[in-house]
């Protein structure tokens, strides 16, 4: 049977369905079941579901949890954090309430403007070009008025219209780089669309665009948080040592590229969890951030640490564009939801959260990388699923976890351990 087809798309959710289940599964009708015991029973959240992508033909879940107590700024918040990775929201949850004691978070946004280009090739004389971009750069802002209207009344819209040389990089490349705020927005429709309407009025027979488009590295959309305290504050076995190999674990991911990615990847656990939990695009987060990371040439760490006259000090700088009107962020229930748990937020005031939430994980897996391990966590997690799979009973659970305590777990050990129990009653 041919596993390509023409014309897909047009057919209804359920045709959909059966074509991937005779094409793929056999006409398996288990294979069926799978996919549509993940259907809304509510059709208003299973059309607005559907309608969010094309050819959707089920939902996939993926968990949505709260991390509480977290102080930010002195307001406390709970965190809604969608993710699928075990330890995560715990971690977030801990550190939380160790830096809630501490003097919390302390946040704030550097700046807020976005990028967008218009890429096009020229041939002629460089003079020529600048002086017919002098001559049009006010019509770019009146032929954009009507897209920039409502942006404009919010505090926002085009910044400045540049044009750059890139020809250096590429042979008779150029580019309108264009500057933008966009409020509460993450702006990406508002961008795109005025940069489209800008090439529109640019384009001449000796000007080829290429392509509008929107850039996902901002660096000029950046938020800060930190963490601080006394040395001795830090940590109840043995502060000094504890401090000192944490910022060295620091250290080493600003000097070496391996550890960074890692250690980058640790911090995105907790940045994208709150960006999907908030109808945010984690994809752009993380593109914007990892090129944050390289901005020196070399790929480093996006946290930094020191020790300084006896105090501890963690913060983060990362560029964050997210939003919180617009795009699913209302669209999305549970997104909205989220922005009422965070107390509807402003866009500024969620990048600190986001970043609050990197920061916060951060501290987690260097805490635990440096002192236990981060083994040990994870297997206890481990070991419950692994007893829970076993069908255990609350009193047995409980004595395998107690027996396990200075144990190395393995599935065959759990296992064996299970069954011994099991064949002593
Ligand atoms: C696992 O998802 C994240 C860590 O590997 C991060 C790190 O190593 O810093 C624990």
């Amino acid at each position: 049977m041919p596993k390509t087809i023409d014309g897909f798309s047009k057919f209804n959710k359920l045709e959909k369905v059966n074509w991937l289940v005779s094409t793929f599964f056999n006409n398996d009708e288990s294979a069926k079941q799978v996919l549509m015991q993940y259907w809304n029973a509510n059709k208003v959240i299973q059309d607005l579901h559907d309608d969010f992508i094309e050819n959707t033909i089920s939902n996939f879940y993926v968990p949505f949890g709260i991390a509480p107590n977290f102080k930010i700024n002195n307001k406390d918040y709970t965190i809604p954090m969608a993710i699928e990775e075990s330890s995560v929201v715990a971690a977030a949850s801990l550190v939380a309430k160790f830096w809630s004691t501490r003097g919390g978070f302390k946040a704030k946004v550097i700046s807020t403007s976005k990028i967008g280009q218009v890429h096009f090739m020229y041939e002629g004389n460089k003079s020529n070009l600048e002086q017919y971009f002098n001559t049009k750069k006010e019509q770019f802002f009146i032929v954009t008025e009507d897209i920039t209207k409502n942006m404009r009344k919010r505090g926002g819209g085009i910044l400045d219209i540049e044009l750059r040389d890139k020809t250096a990089e590429l042979g008779n490349y150029y580019q309108l780089h264009v500057t933008f705020e966009t409020v509460d927005s993450m702006g990406a429709n508002f961008i795109n669309s005025c940069l489209e309407a800008i090439a529109k009025e640019f384009e001449r027979s000796d000007v080829q665009i290429v392509m509008s488009i929107l850039s996902n590295y901002v660096p000029d959309c950046l938020v800060h948080a930190e963490v601080s305290c006394k040395v001795e504050e830090l940590y109840a076995e043995n502060s000094e040592l504890f401090a000192q190999k944490f910022v060295q674990a620091v250290q080493i991911a600003n000097a070496e590229p391996h550890r960074a990615v890692t250690h980058n990847k640790g911090i995105m656990n907790g940045i994208d969890a709150v960006v999907i939990a908030t109808g945010n695009d984690f994809r752009a987060i993380e593109a914007g951030a990892h090129a944050y990371a390289a901005k020196s040439g070399t790929y480093k760490s996006l946290t930094n640490a020191t020790i300084e006259n006896g105090i501890f000090k963690f913060w983060i700088e990362i560029p964050l564009a997210v939003g919180t009107v617009g795009g699913l962020t209302k669209l999305h229930p549970l997104s909205k939801l989220s922005l009422q748990i965070l107390g509807n937020p402003s866009a500024k005031e969620l990048m600190e959260i986001i970043a609050v939430a990197g920061l916060a994980q951060n501290f987690a897996a260097l805490r635990a990388l440096t002192t236990t391990g981060i083994q040990k966590g994870h297997m206890k997690m481990h070991l419950t699923n692994i007893i829970k799979q076993l069908g255990a009973t609350e009193e047995d659970k409980q004595f395998l976890i107690n027996y396990f305590d200075a144990k190395t777990i393995t599935h065959n050990a759990v296992v064996e351990a299970y069954n011994k129990l099991v064949q002593n009653k």
